[in-house]
This record gives C-alpha cells, sequence and structure tokens, in this order.
C-alpha cells in the first residue's frame, strides 16, 4: 500500500517535545523527497526510510508518545523497543543492515530481507536526514571545483563532463558541473529521473538521441557556455560506443547505483520503455539478471578506462562500479582513483564535512537568516562565503527548506550555538542540524572515504563505531551505525547523527559537546593514520590526543 506523505510545518506539536517532533518532521521529509515513496526508497538504489508501512506507522505513533527521558530503538527500519533512559540521552537510536563480517554479502543480505528481517539503510536514509539532492550538492560541486584546480586551471569552462545517473544523489552532477562553469552529460535510463531533475531545476535538457546531445553539448563547449543535458540511455550501451567513435570527453564519472547488482543497475540494453522488461527479469530470473548486470558493469567501466587512457580525467565517484567490475573479471578497474583519494581527503582531515541543517517551520527565510549568519561569522572562509552564495542563487528548495554547508573543527560547535540561540531569541524557528555520513571521522570505506589511507588503515571499523559512541556519550539527539551504504553490503561501515536546536539552554549543552566530538573523532582518524594537517589540527586546537604532543 503506497500513499504520500508531507513533512508537517509550522509550529504546532504532535510530539511532547520539539526534539522528537522535530525526528518525526526528518522522517517524513525523507518520504516527502524520496525517489520511490510508495515503497519507502528514499535514494541510493533501495535504500529506505523504514521496514515497511506498519513499521513506518508504528514509528511515528511511538515519536508522538515518546517523553523526553525515553529512547526509541529501531534495527533496520522497525521499532522494536522504548527504553527509559535520560533526558540528556538520544531519543532515537538506529542500526541498519549491519551483518556479523563474516556474513556480510548481498546475498545474505537478500536472504534476510526476503525474510522480513532486515532493511538496506543506504546512509540518510534509514537515519532520516536526507533532505534531497541538495544534501550532496555542495560535495558534488567542491568535488569537480577540485577536479578543475588540480587539472583545468581552476574552471570547467569548455569542458565536457560525461556521467551516468540521475538518482538521489547522481541528479547533483549535472547542476555541479554547470556551478563550476562546464557542461554535462549524464546518461540516465528512467526517463522519470531526468524530468525529476529538469522539474527541480538540477539538470537543464532532457535529450533522447547522444548524437543530437553531443552536438549541443560540443557547441556550448565552444562558446564556454555552462550547459547540463540528460541523456535518455543505458551507460553500459553508450559508454563503449563512444569509446569506439573516438569522442573525447574532457571528465569521466558515474554515478549509476552501481552498488547493488540487483535492485540498484541497469544491464545493458534497458532503458526508457524497456526499463520494465529489466524490472520483470529482476523479480523473475534475479541470478540472470546479477549475471548480465555484472558483465554489463564490466563494459561500463572497462570503457571508462578507455577514455582515460584517450586522456580524459576520470575518477570514480563513490558508488562500487571499479570493485564490481573486477568481481566480473576485469583486473585493471582500479586503475582510476575514487573522489576521496583524488580531491577531498585534504578537508577530511581537517574534520571539514557536510554540515546540514533544516528548518522544522518550513519557513525558507529561517534558511535565509542562518546563511547570514555563517558568512558573518566565517568572512576569511571564502569557499564557505562563495558557496551560500551560489547556493541561494541555483538551488531549489527540495521538502523543508535546508542547506548544507561544509564546516570543519571548531566552526561547527560555534555556528551551532549561534542558531540554537536565534531559535531562542525566536529570530527563527527550531532548526535540526545533520550531516552526511560521508564524513571526517564516521565512515570506513575502503573502496571510498577511507580508500588508500597513509597507514594502510582502510578496512578499520573501530572509527565510525567509536564516532556514534562517543555523540551518544557527548548528547546527541539521534543517533546511527549502519553498514553498506554508497558501496554494498560488506564494504562500509558508518554513522549518522542529528541535534535539535530548540532554543534552550541544555541543548547549548549538548552542541558544546557533540559538534566537537562529531568532527573531532574525524581529525583523530585522520591524524592517526599519520596526516600532518591532522596532526597540526590537534596541536593547534583543544583537541586532546594522548599520543600527539
Ligand atoms: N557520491 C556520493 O557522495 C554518494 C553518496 C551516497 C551514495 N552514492 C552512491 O552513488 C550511486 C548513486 O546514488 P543515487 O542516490 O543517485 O542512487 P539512485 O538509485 O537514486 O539513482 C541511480 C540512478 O542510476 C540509474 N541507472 C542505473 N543503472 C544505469 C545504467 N546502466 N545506465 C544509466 N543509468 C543507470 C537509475 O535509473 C537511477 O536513476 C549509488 O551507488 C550510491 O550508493 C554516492
Amino acid at each position: 500500500m503506497g500513499r504520500t506523505v508531507k513533512a508537517s510545518r509550522g509550529n504546532k506539536l504532535r510530539c511532547r517535545g520539539w526534539k522528537q517532533e522535530a525526528i518525526l518532521r526528518m522522517l517524513e521529509n525523507n518520504l516527502e523527497n524520496a525517489e520511490i515513496p510508495e515503497e519507502l526508497i528514499i535514494y541510493g538504489g533501495t535504500g529506505k526510510a523504514a521496514r515497511n508501512w506498519e513499521s513506518y506507522d508504528k514509528i511515528v505513533e511511538t515519536l508522538k508518545n515518546l517523553d523526553d527521558d525515553e529512547t526509541i530503538i529501531i534495527q533496520s527500519g522497525k521499532p522494536v523497543a522504548v527504553f527509559k533512559t535520560w533526558k540528556n540521552s538520544p531519543r532515537v537510536l538506529i542500526a541498519n543492515s549491519n551483518l556479523v563480517p563474516h556474513w556480510s554479502t548481498w546475498e545474505t543480505f537478500h536472504e534476510l530481507e526476503k525474510l522480513g528481517l532486515i532493511m538496506y539503510g543506504q546512509m540518510t536514509a534509514g537515519s532520516w536526514c536526507y533532505i534531497g539532492t541538495q544534501g550532496i550538492i555542495q560535495g558534488t560541486y567542491e568535488t569537480f571545483a577540485a577536479c578543475a584546480k588540480k587539472h583545468f586551471k581552476n574552471s570547467l569552462k569548455g569542458k565536457i563532463v560525461l556521467t551516468g545517473g540521475l538518482g538521489g544523489m547522481g541528479g547533483a552532477q549535472p547542476l555541479a558541473v554547470k556551478m563550476n562553469h562546464g557542461v554535462c552529460i549524464a546518461i540516465e535510463c528512467d526517463e522519470k529521473r531526468i524530468d525529476r531533475r529538469i522539474k527541480s531545476g538540477f539538470c537543464d535538457e532532457k535529450i533522447k538521441d547522444i548524437y543530437e546531445a553531443l552536438n549541443i553539448a560540443k557547441s556550448a563547449k565552444k562558446e564556454g557556455k555552462p550547459y547540463s543535458i540528460g541523456v535518455l540511455g543505458n551507460c553500459a550501451d553508450i559508454h563503449p560506443q563512444l569509446v569506439q567513435e573516438g569522442f573525447k570527453p574532457d571528465v569521466v564519472t558515474d554515478q549509476t547505483s552501481a552498488h547493488d547488482e540487483l535492485n540498484g543497475y541497469v544491464p545493458a540494453g534497458y532503458y526508457g520503455d524497456s526499463l520494465e522488461e529489466a524490472f520483470k527479469l529482476r523479480k523473475k530470473d534475479p541470478k540472470k539478471y546479477i549475471q548480465k548486470s555484472m558483465e554489463s558493469m564490466k563494459n561500463h567501466c572497462n570503457a571508462m578506462l578507455d577514455f582515460q587512457k584517450n586522456g580524459a580525467i576520470v575518477f570514480d565517484y563513490g558508488n562500487n562500479l571499479r570493485g564490481q567490475a573486477k568481481k566480473a573479471g576485469l583486473e585493471n578497474s582500479f586503475d582510476y582513483p575514487g573522489f576521496v583519494i583524488a580531491y577531498v581527503r585534504p578537508m577530511l582531515c581537517v574534520g571539514r564535512g557536510p554540515f546540514r541543517w533544516l528548518a522544522l517551520s518550513g519557513n525558507p527565510d529561517d534558511i535565509l537568516k542562518t546563511d547570514k549568519i555563517v558568512m558573518e561569522m566565517f568572512p576569511e572562509n571564502k569557499t564557505l562565503c562563495n558557496w551560500i552564495k551560489l547556493a541561494e542563487k541555483h538551488l531549489p528548495w527540495e521538502g523543508l527548506p535546508a542547506r548544507v554547508c561544509w564546516l570543519g573543527y571548531g566552526e561547527r560547535d560555534k555556528f551551532a550555538l549561534a542558531i540554537n540561540k536565534m531559535v531562542r531569541d525566536k529570530k527563527i524557528g527550531p532548526i535540526a542540524i545533520t550531516r552526511d555520513h560521508l564524513d571526517s571521522g564516521s565512515v570506513a570505506s575502503p573502496y571510498r572515504e577511507t580508500e588508500g589511507m597513509l597507514d594502510g588503515s582502510d578496512a578499520i571499523a573501530d572509527w565510525p563505531l567509536l564516532n556514534a559512541l562517543l555523540n551518544c556519550a557527548a548528547g546527541a539527539d539521534s543517533v546511527h551505525i549502519h553498514n553498506g551504504g554508497g558501496v554494498g553490503i560488506g564494504l562500509s561501515t558508518h554513522a549518522g547523527m542529528v541535534v535539535v536546536c530548540d532554543g534552550t539552554e541544555e541543548t547549548d549543552e549538548r552542541i558544546k559537546r557533540v559538534f566537537k566530538t562529531d568532527p573531532g573523532m574525524g581529525v583523530i582518524r585522520h591524524a592517526d593514520a599519520g596526516y600532518k594537517e591532522s596532526i597540526n589540527v590537534i596541536k593547534k586546537t583543544d583537541l586532546n590526543n594522548p599520543m600527539i604532543k
């Protein structure tokens, strides 16, 4: 049974406090922004917010009745308990998709999912922190900016970026390329997804014929005009074809849902009207579907290697396409780097990451007022000020008004306190602060965030687990541990968090602790791996690592 869910707005509480109300609105907001709301699928292949509608209803009911000193426990999208805890404890604790390491594979996951025992939480889907495509856009913008800085004298002007996937996260690519002044061709097999990105302002035009798209892209390149095109097609068909015909894009990456060979990636030959046949095959003969999917990913990745050989800058965009291609027999699939190792790690080393906040009132003015404050507080941070101006100019509002802005250690607590004060002074309504699981200290993912760590500690998952434990101890309002986000089951461990700014002094105390512990663990993790910039942060700040003097 499907239905439409919209996040509640305004200042009327349905719960016993703003902490619970905020978390309920965030859950509703996930569904308001979902890719397939009727199936509770929010984004990232099959990343879900609740196990089923029965669980969803019980979560809502329980949040409405939850006292200020109680905690609701969610096991893979199902509410399983309410315990009396402390007023300063988290109100919500969530564990999604976690399997004992030896059994942590898609095969086991699918068996257990069929039995109704587990749910795939992706990153922010299962922790109710998704804010739509805008949530990833600054990361995508900064990644393309870093790519431009490294390879193209600071701008993508006159450059063509070829990519795939216009889903919940991938849909940010066309706008992020445009904001870097480049031209984006994004291949997407599902016409509805292209239409959705055009409607919400993330993509300029839909074209069904790749050659027509190439002509438009080439003339935009010549004119130096920023532009984006969503092309209806399948990457596993189009990429090899373009290599053969000698097309030379400047940058190639990909955000199809390659992390999931059954319910994410769509094999060659299926797109547009024939997509239904692929969906039928998924159900009727999953083995055959997986076989086709793996073979297609091998060819897709191989074409990306060929583009690289022909001079393009190629990077993996965190969907494990390289890992899948290797599993399918493409030995050199890792010959191009992941985006974290290529562009993002220096930011993570200093605790910089995707800090996000939502206006629970539903009023966009609340966000615009906080935009102003963040720019006033950190005028020396040019990247940040530039980003806020770009965001105000280019980003649509999606669901509850929200903003993403990468902040580092020493910045997050200051800004969060300023937000809480604005709420206390009644300048704005209550705000929920959260972040992506893709952050400085909250994830272990050897094919992505922790690829190629200096000391070889890529696969050590103690760090995100410590991050979650510490955020509980410090007083976050909601804390989450997940397996498999971004790259697929068994390949990552990661944690999420929320702090609700209700304007109280008690929340000031939570903020002072959590926004130190959360990015602080990121600095500590990278310092422990030997990154000099992280060690410097420890030496220059109040961070205390007994092993570093
Ligand atoms: N880069 C990041 O920061 C980040 C963050 C989270 C997740 N991810 C990963 O990125 C991928 C995309 O995430 P999403 O939320 O956009 O997923 P999504 O499932 O919402 O969208 C994926 C899109 O890829 C399309 N697709 C699948 N196979 C295709 C093919 N062969 N050719 C063309 N289109 C195809 C689908 O139709 C869908 O629209 C996932 O693997 C996800 O795990 C990346």
